[in-house]
């Protein structure tokens, strides 16, 4: 993706988005000037602008950023865009995930460890918070942090210090904080899994994601964007195109696994079409069959990739989750319903993997399954996404 900004220092990209955000004011950025503060990010919805309006303010200060969203709205994009525009953009970005390394390592993780500082330690290791130093550190899904660990992270945050495991040196945290979560945090702070105190330091500059269904103005431009990358990335002839009915089926998709699942979706149906129009024959049943989400203009654009195409999309007020019985009509023709079945179960297994980022517990969890079944289900069926090889089969 072309990002000229990322080359430039720290220092000069902060400048050049102060000096664009303040010459501009609040009310006058144009999209010419968002293009140019984040060209990575696609969407330009009024919703997603009050949310990189709020980006371009916070990101030059050094207060914690506390990032909400559900998952794939692009908390982890907006982290690295922060830290981009950052002064410390010179320095490290180093992410986290504190629901995917176990709890007793999560700590050693952040803060490093010394030689024998517990059984299996055999050297010293440096810690992320070292790693980070100078730059961003950036905390994703922070609300699975456990207690115990949340209440050391407090600490350093107020004290700008820490010790690694099994250590007596003092080292100085100099790291920006930027945190995520899928969670709501308050209810975590209410259900007493999170501590109230952690959340106010995080919680200092809060920047709130929408979820693709608000901005559905932004799905035809996302489509766009990730069918030419799709087409590049397997080779494919660039006419490939979505066909107009696909088109409008793809548009009034709630896409409850957001920006992510519409990226895989996307890419899927390209490599499975292999060239030329996608038409709605080649959608999988849990799009054709779901009640739309969203209203769209009746003039509906072909995309074909690298084109560009009028954004005019807009959502009105139904759920977004797959309604069973909302699954439409049974087919004048029939329907081989245990192919359908097997497809809408393989559909639901694809996304619940893409949406944990292939975190077996956690997508069983999601389905209502237990994990081996889970597990089988996958290796049966040869369900391991393109883009993603399950590790732990
Ligand atoms: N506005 C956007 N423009 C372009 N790509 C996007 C946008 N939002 C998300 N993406 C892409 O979608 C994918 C998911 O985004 P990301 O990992 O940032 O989401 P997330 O909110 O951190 O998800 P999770 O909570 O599941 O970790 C990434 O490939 C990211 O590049
Ligand atoms: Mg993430």
């Amino acid at each position: 993706m072309n990002t000229p900004e990322i080359r430039r220092t720290g220092e000069d990209s902060c400048r050049a988005q102060s000096m664009l955000f303040r010459s501009k004011g609040r009310a006058g950025l144009q999209y010419g000037d968002w293009q140019e503060l984040f060209p990575e990010i696609i969407g330009r919805s009024p919703t997603m602008l009050k949310a990189l309006e709020t980006v371009a303010k916070i990101s030059h200060s050094e207060s914690a950023v506390l990032i909400s969203g559900e998952s794939g709205t692009g908390k982890e994009l907006i982290a690295s865009a922060i830290h981009r525009l950052s002064s410390r953009s010179a320095r490290p970005f180093v992410a986290i995930n504190c629901s995917a390394i176990p709890e007793n390592l999560l700590e050693s993780e952040l803060f490093g460890h010394e030689k024998g500082a517990f059984t299996g330690a055999d050297r010293r290791r440096m810690g992320r918070f070292d790693a980070a130093s100078g730059g961003t550190l950036f905390l994703d899904e922070i609300g699975d942090m456990p207690l115990a660990l949340q209440a050391k992270l407090l600490r350093v945050l107020q004290e700008r210090k820490f010790t690694p495991l099994g250590g007596n040196e003092i080292r100085e945290a100099d790291v920006r904080i930027v945190a995520a979560t899928n969670l709501d945090l308050e209810k975590a702070v209410k259900a007493g899994t999170f501590r109230l105190d952690l959340f106010y330091r995080l919680n200092v500059l809060p920047v709130a994601l929408p979820a693709l269904r608000e901005r559905a103005e932004d799905i035809a431009e996302l489509l766009e964007h990730f069918l030419d990358l799709a087409v590049r990335m397997h080779g494919y002839d660039a006419s490939t195109t979505l066909g107009p009915d696909a088109m409008q089926t793809l548009c009034t998709f709630a896409w409850p696994g957001n920006v992510r699942q519409l990226q895989n979706m996307i890419e899927r149906l390209v490599v499975l079409k292999g060239g030329g129009e996608i038409t709605l024959e080649d959608l999988p049943p849990e799009l054709t069959h779901a009640a739309p989400a969203c209203v769209i203009p009746s003039a509906i654009p072909t995309v074909v990739a690298n084109a560009t195409i009028p954004l005019a999309v807009r959502p009105v007020e139904t759920p977004a989750a797959i309604i069973p019985g909302s699954f439409g009509e049974l087919p004048k023709d029939g329907i081989d319903l245990i192919q359908f079945i097997e497809d809408l179960e393989n559909s639901m297994i694809m996304q619940a993997l893409d949406r944990t980022s292939h975190n077996k517990n956690q997508a069983a969890k999601l389905l209502g399954l237990n994990r081996t079944t889970l597990v089988e289900r996958i290796k049966k069926r040869g369900l391991a996404p393109l883009n993603a090889p399950a590790q732990e089969l």
